[in-house]
């Protein structure tokens, strides 16, 4: 296999190198492209544009492979904890006893928030988005810990503090929706648990205690959304990460990336299109119909990089199963949901375009089992990749060849015209 691209242009060859990843995937190096032929590349929405080499995560999407540091996501989230996952996105191995005990209880010891900010979430209207609360909130914890702001900075207190802290954000901007006040953190409970618990502990019933199939589910939930290697968001926390904001700002832009409905917006997307199709009579059929005269777009269907399945959504479809078992409860929009699944496999035109269920398609469906309400989903989406976003941003921060993110363009607008006054000026006809 050749190891150099040629490019002929303007009556000269150019040779670029040819860089190898791990599973032999193939990039021309085009970093000189500019100086040695004045040349830039145009690939709007990155289709075909490496932004890094990166250890972090594989994805293999013709395959359906997801590895985490060389780990199947499948033995992750059958094996692992969302801790234990989030301690080796981060820091590149599997956690030893010691290790693991030392990072959980790191993460513990920097759960509750300073209660000078607990007084913010009053601040925002009862209705307001929980996406808007934790953007702003998380962008606030830069002003708490002053040192974040020093470049070098990149040390595991900040780390751990913003791993835990997203979980007690998330669960007081929805005890402040409910009109509630909010429950602190309880250091005997696991990630996971302590999440539950501060959503759902209500102060005149008994003590909340976690329902170990939830606290499963919930971990197997978080360890599926860890990392995606460069996706919208995980792009976002580079992007501003490599200004060399501090790592609260940079992960506020990540939840406002994720934010959208074509990304982590998506879980949301799927439950409200679920309901609307229940509520208009239930006839799947009829709604896909409009797909394909695109008049509406199948939320969590389709990937940029999955062209077979996703091995996220297949692991969720078993878990929701599960979950509505345990719980002894029937879902219809579950029922719906299958059904549109199984209209779609069978279907010229998903065939064709090679769209298949997403991580949203049945993440909701879990959610909703736990009595999360639709509008937090995207929130438990944040949650869950926090740990990729700080993986990701430590892995730039320690290469000592990052750049500032500053891609170029081509100029399409008027070439250089003179200034008029206004009383000169005339109006152009649309
Ligand atoms: N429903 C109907 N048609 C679709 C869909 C869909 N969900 N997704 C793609 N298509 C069609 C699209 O219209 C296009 O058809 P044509 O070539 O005839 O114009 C073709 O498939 C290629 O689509 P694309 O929009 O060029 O693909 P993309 O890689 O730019 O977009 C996507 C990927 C995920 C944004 C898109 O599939 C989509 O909008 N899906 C629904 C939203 C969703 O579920 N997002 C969650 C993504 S997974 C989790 C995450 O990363 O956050």
């Amino acid at each position: 296999m050749s190891t150099k691209a040629k490019l002929d242009y303007d009556g000269t060859s150019y040779e670029m190198p040819i860089v190898e990843g791990s599973y032999a995937e193939r990039a021309v190096d085009i970093r000189s492209l500019r100086k040695d032929t004045g040349l830039i590349t145009l690939d709007s929405g990155f289709m075909n544009t490496g932004a890094t080499e990166s250890k972090i995560t594989f994805i293999n999407g013709e395959e359906g492979i997801l590895l985490y540091r060389g780990y199947p996501i499948e033995q992750l989230a059958e094996e692992s904890s969302f801790i234990e996952t989030s301690y080796l996105l981060i820091f590149g191995e599997l956690p030893t006893g010691k290790q693991f005990e030392q990072f959980s209880n790191l993460l513990t010891y920097h759960s509750m928030l300073h209660e000078d900010m607990r007084h913010f979430f009053d601040g925002f209207p009862s209705n307001a988005h929980p996406m808007a609360i934790l953007s702003s909130m998380v962008s606030a914890l830069s002003a708490y810990y002053p040192d974040s702001i020093e470049p070098d900075s990149h040390n595991i207190t900040h780390i751990a503090r913003l791993l835990s802290k997203l979980r007690t954000i998330a669960a007081f901007s929805y005890q402040k929706r409910q009109g509630r006040p909010v429950a602190y953190p309880k250091n005997s409970l696991d990630y996971c648990g302590n999440f539950l618990y501060m959503m759902f502990s209500h102060p005149a019933e008994p003590t909340y205690e976690p329902d170990p199939e939830l606290v499963k589910a919930l971990n197997v939930l978080f360890i599926l959304h860890a990392d995606h290697e460069q996706n919208c968001s995980t792009s976002t926390v580079r992007l501003v990460g490599s200004s060399q904001a501090n790592l609260y700002a940079a992960a506020s832009a990540g939840v406002s990336a994720l934010w959208g409905p074509l990304h982590g917006g998506a879980n949301q997307a799927v439950i409200e299109m679920l309901k609307e199709i229940r509520d208009d009579g239930g006839d799947p059929a009829l709604f896909m119909q409009q797909v394909k005269n695109r008049e509406r777009r199948l939320m969590g269907f389709g990937h940029r990089v999955y062209k077979n399945f996703d091995p996220r959504a297949t692991i969720l479809k078993k878990y929701a199963d599960r979950l509505l078992n345990h719980l002894k409860i029937e879902d219809e929009l579950f029922d719906i949901a299958r059904q549109l699944e199984e209209v779609a496999l069978s279907d010229e035109y998903f065939i064709e375009r090679k769209l298949y269920p997403n991580v949203d398609f049945y993440s909701g469906i879990i959610y909703r089992a736990m009595g999360i309400p639709t509008e937090m989903f995207t929130v438990l989406f944040a949650l869950g990749r926090i740990p990729g976003w700080i993986a990701h941003w430590k892995e730039m921060m320690e290469d000592p060849d990052v750049r500032i993110g500053r891609p170029r363009q081509v100029y399409t607008g008027e070439r250089r015209r003179e200034y008029t006054p206004r009383e000169s000026r005339r109006p152009s006809l649309p």
